[in-house]
């Protein structure tokens, strides 16, 4: 069965039994914190840290979003030279990317133009959007063994860095995490292709396997941008 596009780092499950005790307890902790404090569940945004701290933390997760890039071209262009010559994977593939449901700002200028808060949003969006074809991804490739080791690796690699970037959005910016997941509910489309992926004919897998690289390669570089973006304002050297 296919998970639900995952979350990780939350658990969504309910237990009607403890769960009044739970909220009850949840709604004390709030009245207790929220004394003074007019937003006590947002959580110290990562703006309004110290610069010291602040620049530590940017350079950091600048470098884990070069090399999520970084990574995930090596794979396009190692599968494009061992798999795709002389096929015509490429015609499709820019058409065929599920994130492309989002109207995500496409380039340096126009991400600019956004507030902080947009900026990360579109970049938590957008590794939600690849938590399910990246768990696929992993599950097959460790599975079939049909591509070579560095794939297996490679990929698992990159699932890790987009938990790892994740993470970081989500502890530093709490207050997009709600909105972000609602974008994803409401997406009009989602990846779903995991049977070609399975498929038993090579041409086919091989052609999804593409797609993915593919979408996954130019995925990686807006979310790159997006970081260094975000890093620049908070270090002010834009
Ligand atoms: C990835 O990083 C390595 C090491 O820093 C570098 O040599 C290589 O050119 C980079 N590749 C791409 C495709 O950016
Ligand atoms: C795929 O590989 C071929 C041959 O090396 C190259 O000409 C082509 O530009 C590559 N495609 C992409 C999108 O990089
Ligand atoms: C983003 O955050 C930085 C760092 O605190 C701040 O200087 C800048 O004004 C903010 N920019 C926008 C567009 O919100």
């Amino acid at each position: 069965m296919s998970p639900a596009p995952s979350f990780r780092g939350h658990l969504w499950t309910y237990n009607p039994v403890r769960g009044s005790c739970l909220l009850l307890l949840l709604v004390m902790l709030n009245l207790l914190l929220c004394q003074g404090n007019p937003c006590p569940s947002c959580g110290p945004d990562v703006f309004a840290t110290s610069l010291r701290s602040r620049t530590d933390l940017f350079i950091e997760v600048a470098w884990l979003s070069h090399d999520f890039h970084n990574r995930s071209t090596i794979m396009f262009q190692e599968f494009n030279e061992t798999y795709a010559q002389g096929k015509l994977y490429h015609i499709n593939a820019a058409n065929s990317c599920h994130t492309n449901a989002f109207d995500f700002p496409e380039d340096r200028y126009k991400a600019h133009q956004l507030s902080n808060e947009s900026i990360t949003k579109w970049a938590l969006v957008l590794l939600y959007s690849w938590n399910n074809p990246l768990y696929h991804l992993v599950t097959e490739l460790q599975r079939t063994k049909e591509l070579p080791e560095t794939f297996v690796s490679n990929t698992e690699d990159i699932e890790d860095m987009s938990e790892r970037l994740q993470a970081f959005l989500e502890s530093h910016f709490k207050k997009i995490i709600a909105p972000a997941m609602k974008m994803i509910r409401n997406a009009p489309r989602v990846w779903s292709d995991v049977r070609y992926v399975k498929s038993s004919d090579e041409d086919r897998r091989h052609s999804e396997l593409y797609n993915l690289f593919h979408c996954l390669r130019r995925d990686s570089h807006k979310v790159d941008m997006y970081f260094k973006i975000l890093a620049c304002r908070a270090l002010k050297t834009c």
